[in-house]
């Protein structure tokens, strides 16, 4: 079965509440394993078939456990050219990380980002909700 890997740092649980909304729309889409987790290791991204990160933005920037996951990633020369890629995130004002990661996924990793990110000011509404229900349902469309 396809599998999607969720991905996400919170500290206020406002990307957590996001997170939980891709992973309902994923799992609406019969026969795809979804996954939503705090901590990843490179291998576990490896064996995703489409990875789907969470990152809030503290200080104009992804967290650091974030940073580190796509650092380790790169270094261990883990493949995921081809593999479909998105980003969320909470933010107050500035909210770069979610782009930030894509941009990463995109280039870096050659994967196939779902553009543009979801971002949430602060507490996810209805809206943005749906809109996370409605990215993780085309993920898995695409899987
Ligand atoms: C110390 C601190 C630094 C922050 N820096 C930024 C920032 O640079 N840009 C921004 O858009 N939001 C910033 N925020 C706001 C958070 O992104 C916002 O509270 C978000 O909802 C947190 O998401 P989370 O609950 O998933 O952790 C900051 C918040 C704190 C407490």
């Amino acid at each position: 079965m396809p599998t999607l890997l969720i991905v996400y740092n919170t500290k206020t649980g406002n990307t957590e509440l996001m997170a939980k909304a891709v992973e309902e729309g994923a799992k609406q889409a019969k026969g795809v394993n979804v996954t939503r987790t705090y901590h990843a290791t490179p291998s576990q991204l490896k064996e995703a078939d489409a990875i789907a990160i969470g990152a809030p933005t503290y200080n104009h920037r992804m967290t650091l456990d974030i940073q580190q996951l796509l650092e380790k990633t790169a270094k261990t020369e883990v493949n995921l050219e081809g593999k479909t890629a998105a980003a969320f995130g909470s933010y107050g004002w500035s909210g770069e990380a979610p782009e930030n990661v894509l941009e990463v996924l995109r280039n870096r990793f050659k994967m196939n980002t779902i553009e543009p990110p979801i971002r949430s000011k602060y507490r996810p509404r209805e809206k943005t909700l749906e809109e996370c229900r409605e990215l993780g349902r085309k993920i898995a469309e695409k899987l």
